[in-house]
C-alpha cells in the first residue's frame, strides 16, 4: 500500500505537537486515513534536540523539503509571511499538497496561493489556521454545506481570551498574563498580533470568505484589540452583569458584508460569555440549521496539532485515491463583487 510521506517545515510549538501526536497515535491515524502516514523529512533552521530523527531527512534549508521527490505533502508550521510563502509556493510549484496552520499567510496571500494550487491540481488545507483545535473549517465547508450563512461571531484568539479571563477571575495584570500566554506557547511570535486584534482579523477574514464565498480581504476588516482594556473596565462590566469578550463578527447585510473584530460586552449568562481561558468558540447562523456553536482549545501544541493532522489525513486520502481536491474557499463559486462594508 502506498505510504503518504509528510515533510514538516518547522518544529516549534505546533510542529513539535504534530510530531508527537503523529508518533503517539500513528497506527490509529494511518488506519483511519486508509494509508500509512510517515514523517520522512523535517526542515528546521536550528536542529532541535529531544526528537528521534531515525528514518527522517533533516534539512536546515527549509526549501529542501519542498523539492524532496519522496514528500507528498508539505506541512508549513513556521508562521510569518515571507519564508512561509516561499515554502508554500515552492511546494505547490513542485506539485505537492500543502497543509498550513498559518492564518496570517492565508488571510494576506491566500487568494494567490489558492489560485496557484488550483492551477497545479493540489490542495492547500488550513484547518489549524482558525480556532486551533476546533474543526471549524471542516464544519463550515462540509457540515454546513447545505446552508446559506447569515452571520458568524466568535472568540478566535486564545491568548486574548486567556488574558481577559485571568484579569476577571484572578485580578491579574494584563502584562503578567500575556507573559504566561507566551510561555505556554499560545501567543504569536509578535504578541501585538494577539492583543491588537490582528490575529483575530486574520482568522475572521478566512471564516468570512468561506461563509460568504468571497475572496480574502484582510485589509478591509475593522480591527481593534484588547490592549486598552483595563482592570476597571473588566470590573465595571462584571458589576453590570456583562463580560468583556474579544469577538470577530461577520454579518451579511443587504448591500455587502460587515467584517469586524473588537471587544464586546456580552450578557454573563450567554453561552459565549462562559467560554474562558484559552478556549475559542464560533457561532454560525444559517438559514436551514439555525444557530450552531463550536468550542474548544484555540491554541496550544497538541490541540493545534489535532487540526494539522486532520488536514494531513484528508490529503493522505487524496494522494492515496488520486481524488480531486475540493474548492479552497466558499461552498462553490467565489463572488468577487461582494462589498465589504465600512
Ligand atoms: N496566538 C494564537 C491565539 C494562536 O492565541 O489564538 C492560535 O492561532
Amino acid at each position: 500500500m502506498k505510504s503518504v510521506n509528510v515533510g514538516l517545515c518547522g518544529l516549534g510549538t505546533v510542529g513539535g505537537g504534530t510530531y508527537r501526536v503523529l508518533r503517539d497515535n500513528q497506527a490509529q491515524i494511518s488506519a483511519r486515513a486508509g494509508f500509512p502516514i510517515n514523517i520522512t523529512h523535517i526542515g528546521m533552521r536550528t536542529v532541535k534536540e529531544g526528537y528521534d530523527y531515525t528514518g527522517i531527512t533533516v534539512s536546515q534549508d527549509l526549501l529542501e523539503v519542498t523539492i524532496d521527490p519522496n514528500v507528498d505533502v508539505v506541512v508549513e508550521l513556521i508562521g510569518g509571511y515571507d519564508l512561509a510563502k516561499e515554502i508554500v509556493m515552492s511546494a505547490i510549484e513542485n506539485g505537492k499538497h500543502v497543509v498550513t496552520a498559518n492564518k496570517a499567510l492565508i488571510a494576506v496571500h491566500g487568494n494567490e496561493i489558492f489560485a496557484a494550487a488550483s492551477k497545479k491540481g493540489v490542495t492547500v488545507n488550513f484547518e489549524a489556521a482558525v480556532a486551533g483545535g476546533i474543526p471549524i473549517i471542516k464544519a463550515m465547508r462540509e457540515g454546513l454545506v447545505a446552508n446559506k450563512v447569515t452571520s458568524l461571531a466568535g472568540i478566535i484568539n486564545g491568548t486574548g481570551n486567556f488574558i481577559l479571563t485571568e484579569m476577571r477571575d484572578k485580578g491579574r495584570a494584563f502584562e503578567d498574563v500575556l507573559k504566561e500566554a507566551q510561555e505556554l506557547g499560545y501567543a504569536e511570535a509578535d504578541p501585538t498580533f494577539d492583543v491588537e486584534g490582528i490575529d483575530a482579523a486574520h482568522k475572521l477574514t478566512i471564516l468570512a470568505s468561506i461563509a460568504f464565498g468571497m475572496p480574502l480581504q484582510f485589509e478591509k476588516a475593522y480591527t481593534e484589540g484588547i490592549s486598552k482594556i483595563t482592570a476597571q473596565d473588566v470590573n465595571y462590566a462584571e458589576e453590570l452583569g456583562y463580560r468583556i469578550k474579544h469577538l470577530g463578527v461577520a454579518v451579511k447585510r443587504e448591500n455587502g458584508i460587515e467584517m469586524r473584530v473588537h471587544p464586546t460586552l456580552i450578557p454573563e449568562k450567554s453561552l459565549i460569555a462562559n467560554v474562558n481561558g484559552v478556549l475559542n468558540a464560533v457561532l454560525v447562523n444559517c438559514d436551514a440549521v439555525g444557530q450552531t456553536m463550536y468550542s474548544g482549545a484555540g491554541a496550544g501544541d497538541t490541540a493545534t496539532a489535532s487540526s494539522v493532522i486532520a488536514d494531513i489525513v484528508d490529503v493522505a486520502r487524496l494522494v492515496g485515491t488520486n481524488a480531486r481536491p475540493v474548492p479552497h474557499l466558499g461552498f462553490g463559486e467565489i463572488d468577487d463583487s461582494i462589498e465589504i462594508l465600512d
